[in-house]
């Protein structure tokens, strides 16, 4: 939720920052605005609206310097227009600070301001910032116009409340940037003559792989030439120089011409990269050594919580049914913003699970710490190496899917299931699971990535389904058992980038109400394999043809009986049931990104969505 940059350096900031803003509009894309130090003075250009708005703005004026900061915002408080946007600056016009986050006691600190003679020219928290710290900054007098920059950012940061990434400049500390963290990821870019601080390493990946994860309570001042990391009361702290494993092509979108679309189709890869060297033959088990506990840690734990937002907690919900399965431990899933404030009863030899793709959701990771604070170990399933989640957990699995930057997620969710499935076996094979039931699934396991591409090659046939379709009024998803899970991902496809209305539900709950709304401009997608539970459904479809509902069912290669009923079909490879979700989600996939191109919709960045999302 909002990206921010900063570049001090040699070159022109300018296209550095438009670049780096690019890479982060998947957080947030209300507005967005740049202030660079021009040599004499600060200059800013900001707009609401996409990032090209800002481009057209700073092509038709541009700014010369080499030392500034920018921001693409989502919009919390404060509706997106032009004043709303940041950079903000303080009372005087000298400071610019963007920010990513929420300063909680805003309007006190503010009314404060206010009577002290500010005058706010934006309805944000983040301005109260900016003119807090440039109030502290005019009224110290001693040392270097930049140390009393470093001083007031401290001294304002004690005073607030809420989750900040901000990084400040100064017109009278030219080449001189000043960032800290609480709650909002910020990384330092080291390159060489030029340093950045960034919401995510994404955005500095053009420059430099040698990256520097800030901690919260992190603050970092530095020039083009030398950086200092301290912690916000001025003592020292560690940190380390990470090398930054993936590469600037994977960032782009190469010949698709949608991230979204890119990402479903490197579903053969990136399932392939979550499973890839943790098979174990010899066992019939998974390694994850990751883990970081005991063969007899693990024989121990009576109970497993699963835990994760949107997506993530689909595939949760996936792993709950594959653990319980599989493993027969005790598995619930809980949205991370209820368990954080909810006091749930847990012991000992419960086993926590964060799972999220950024590692940033703020929700998940207050999860994490509400759980580690308990006691108890956390464990994170991750995409992003060196995020939050991944850094303060007790240990875990990445998902290795690359970066995924289309705001739906999609290959994820596969992953996440992957990953899930892998666990399950391990701790099966640990219980009940036997050597044979073991093999059989790793097997199926390797065979995935191959049939994934099978399903792709069905796009061209999806999309004709999706576009018999567009009028319809909104569209329902309904599956069972594994497929359950399968049917709410489905439906949060369709309903994030489309923007009809669209539920998920357990086929058999149909006549508990669903069915009222049944219609001919409703259609149901069914998600029907040849499974233990095909006939359950096959009776729940015939319940909705029999209203004159159209039905779309995802169902295994061969199954006649499937195709004859419904309206239109789409075909899987046969599949162990456990593993189903991982084939059957990548036709909704494609149905919703079909259905939501067709309808001229913005399919990489849906209205009011931002990727990561890391305020409440
Ligand atoms: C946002 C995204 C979803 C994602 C969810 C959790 O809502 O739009 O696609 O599933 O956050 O994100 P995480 O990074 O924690 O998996």
């Amino acid at each position: 939720m909002c990206g921010i940059i900063g570049y001090v350096g040699k070159d022109s900031a300018a296209p550095i920052l438009l670049d780096g803003l690019r890479r982060l509009e998947y957080r947030g894309y209300d507005s967005s605005g740049l202030a660079i130090l021009n040599g004499s003075g600060m200059e800013v250009r900001k707009c609401s609206g996409r990032l090209q708005n800002l481009r057209t703005l700073v092509a038709g004026s541009p700014i010369k310097g080499s030392c500034g900061i920018s921001h693409t915002r989502w919009a919390t408080h404060g509706p997106p227009t032009d004043e709303n946007a940041h950079p903000h600056l303080d009372n005087t016009g000298k400071l610019a600070l963007v920010h990513n986050g929420v300063i909680e006691n805003h309007q006190s600190l503010r009314n404060g301001l206010e009577k002290n003679g500010h005058t706010f020219r934006s309805q944000t928290d983040s301005e109260v910032l900016a003119h807090l710290i440039g109030d502290i900054f005019d009224k110290q007098t001693e040392g270097t116009a930049e140390m009393r920059l470093v001083d007031a950012v401290r001294k304002a940061l004690r005073k607030v409340t809420g989750t900040y990434g901000i990084v400040v400049v100064h017109e009278d500390a030219p080449d001189f940037l000043v960032g800290a963290r609480l709650g909002s990821p910020l990384v330092v870019g080291l390159g060489k003559g030029e340093n950045f601080l960034a919401s995510d390493v994404a955005a500095v990946i053009s420059h430099t792989s040698d990256a520097i994860y800030l901690n919260d309570h992190d603050l970092v001042y530095m020039t083009g030439e030398d950086f200092k990391i301290e912690s916000l009361d001025g003592g020292s702290v560690s940190f380390e120089v990470s090398r930054v494993e993936f590469t600037e092509e994977q960032v782009e979108m190469g010949d698709f011409p949608h991230y979204m679309l890119k990402e479903i189709f490197e579903q053969p890869d990136s399932i392939l990269n979550a499973f890839r060297g943790r098979l174990s033959d010899e066992e019939a088990s998974a390694k994850l050594g990751g883990l970081n506990l005991t063969p007899q840690q693990l024989r121990e734990v009576d109970r497993i919580v699963l835990v994760g937002c949107g997506t993530a907690s689909h595939a949760a919900m996936v792993g709950e049914y594959l653990i319980e399965s599989l493993a027969r431990i005790p598995t619930e899933v809980e949205i991370a913003s209820e368990f954080r404030y909810r006091n749930l009863p847990l012991d000992k030899s419960t086993l926590i699970f964060v799972i999220s793709q950024s590692g940033e959701t703020i929700d998940t990771l207050a999860a994490m710490r509400e759980g580690q604070r308990k006691g108890h170990r956390v464990l994170g399933i991750v995409n992003t190496v060196g995020s939050t989640i991944a850094r303060e957990s007790d240990g875990g699995c990445y998902l290795h899917s690359g970066p995924e930057i289309g705001v739906a997620a999609t290959k994820s969710f596969t992953s996440q299931v992957t990953v899930l499935a892998l666990l399950a076996i391990l701790l099966g094979r640990m219980r009940h699971l036997s050597m044979a039931a073991g093999k059989q699934i790793l097997q199926e396991i390797r065979e995935l990535p191959d049939k994934v591409k099978t399903i792709l090659e069905q796009s061209d046939r999806i999309r004709d389904i999706a576009l018999k379709y567009l009028d319809a009024e909104g569209m329902l998803f309904l599956g069972r058992q594994f497929n359950f899970p399968t049917a709410l991902e489905g439906a949060l496809k369709m309903k994030e980038i489309s923007y009809i209305f669209a539920s998920g539900h357990p086929s058999a709950e149909l006549k508990h109400g669903i069915i009222a709304l049944v219609s001919e401009d409703l259609p149901s997608v069914f998600i029907a394999p040849s499974d233990s539970v095909l006939e359950k459904n096959i009776s729940n479809i015939e319940e909705v043809k029999a209203r004159k509902g159209p039905v779309i069912a995802i169902t295994t290669e061969g199954n006649e009986e499937v195709a004859r009923i419904a309206d239109d079909v789409i075909y899987i490879p046969p599949v162990v049931e456990c593993l189903s979700p991982i084939l059957a989600s990548i036709p909704l996939q494609l149905l919703a990104y079909h259905f939501s191109v067709a309808k001229g919709c913005d399919v990489d960045k849906p209205r009011n969505l931002a990727k990561s999302v890391t305020v409440e």
